[in-house]
């Protein structure tokens, strides 16, 4: 962002349906009178994406379904997909879901606020858009004090998908929202730079054993702390995914992205060979491997995500580096697999969604 800490920047571009406020808000001293302006947004039906700590949200008053369908508007997001609805409370819970588990409570005092949505019975409160007409709703603390902050303001729950174009890489900072969404929103809370980087865990503990419905910042070995038999769905088996969301194509660049698994010299060996064959065909290629596979790469861009098993700094930059990619007008990203373990299956997840599911086996 170019605007300084606290500035506020209503741009006025034009050929846009609404006039987009950029603000930036410093998380360690939130400026109350912005973040009022912001809540009073949200209750007015209005629509606000702001940082949490995976991911920036688009939200809206998750009570107005007026509101709320202008986010499916604005994401060209299809209305099957529900929402996850935030809540700035365990308490608050109980105001949007009925019939609550035991364990739901175990995994809020362990893991809220944090990465995990919890798939829980609806009430009649939350409107059907928010569920996309399913008897469930999805519900998460997220743990950000700007997300915080903003539900409190609000005085109202938020209802907030990811705030990219509906297929796209998730946002990881405010530039990213307002490539995808300036003038489709009314407000851009700047609040740096997401710190988790890959979105929340869905998980299912209605079903036994407890499903998780989308891999994300609390990794399955967290889990199985309390729920030991807790399984992943695995959507290319099922034939209608639980998940509404994870049918859709996801995560994409414009580039087209394959996987290169195996042995890291074997892998850097056969992105060489893929590079320089895509070279001679006109392509523009891009390599996104691991700090120990840069050494002897030969693409015409190379990003790297972080060293081979830090996968919290590989989370981090995944999404930042898929659009990168765009920015500098590639036409095929080779990536290197990473290991499943912790951070790195959600991170896989998402690689695997990119590529359409290409994965090489070196
Ligand atoms: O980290 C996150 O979860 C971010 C931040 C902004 O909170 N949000 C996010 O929302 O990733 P979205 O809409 O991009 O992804 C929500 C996922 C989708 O796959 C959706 O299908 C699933 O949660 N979901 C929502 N409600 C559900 C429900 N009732 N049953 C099953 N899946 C549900
Ligand atoms: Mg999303």
């Amino acid at each position: 962002m170019q605007s300084s800490k606290h500035e506020k920047t209503c741009l006025n571009k034009k050929k846009t349906e609404y006039s987009t406020c950029v603000i930036s808000i410093d998380f360690e001293n939130p400026q109350l009178d912005m973040m009022d302006k912001a809540g009073k947004i949200l209750r007015n039906g209005g629509l606000v994406a702001f940082p949490t700590e995976t991911v920036y949200g688009l939200g809206a008053n998750a009570l107005d379904e007026t509101g709320v369908r202008r986010i499916f508007e604005a994401k060209g997001r299809p209305l099957d997909n529900p929402l996850i609805l935030h809540v700035s409370s365990p308490s608050d819970v109980e105001t949007f879901a009925k019939d609550i588990p035991d364990i739901a409570y175990q995994l809020m005092a362990r893991f809220w606020p944090g990465p995990l949505t919890l798939i829980l019975p609806r009430r009649s409160v939350v409107p059907d858009i928010v569920s996309g007409g399913l008897q469930t709703v999805a519900v998460r603390m997220p743990d950000h004090t700007i997300a915080l902050l903003l539900i409190e303001k609000a005085g109202v729950p938020i209802a907030a998908p990811s705030a990219n174009i509906s297929g796209r890489p998730s946002p990881t900072s405010a530039e990213h929202v307002i490539s995808d969404l300036y003038g489709k929103v009314d407000m851009i809370i700047d609040g740096g730079v997401t710190g988790i980087g890959v979105e929340s865990t869905v998980l299912d503990i209605l079903s036994d054993p407890p499903v998780i419905l989308r891999p994300g910042g609390v990794s399955v070995e967290e889990l199985r702390d309390l729920l030991p038999n807790v399984t992943v769905i695995d959507n290319d088996k099922v034939e209608k995914p639980r998940s509404p969301g994870m049918k859709y194509r996801h995560y994409s660049p414009e580039a087209e992205v394959i996987i290169i698994s195996g042995e890291a010299d074997k892998v850097r060996c056969r992105i060489n060979k893929m590079a320089s064959e895509y070279s001679k065909a006109g392509k523009k290629v891009g390599g996104m491997v691991t700090s120990k596979l840069a050494n002897g790469l030969h693409v015409d861009i190379l990003k790297i995500m972080g060293n081979p098993n830090d996968y919290s700094q590989i989370a981090a930059s995944l999404y930042r580096l898929l659009r990168e990619f765009d920015v500098d007008g590639v036409d095929v990203v080779l990536a290197e697999a990473v290991s499943n373990e912790g951070l790195g299956f959600a991170v896989m997840n998402r690689l695997y969604r990119a590529a359409g599911g290409r994965i090489i086996k070196v």
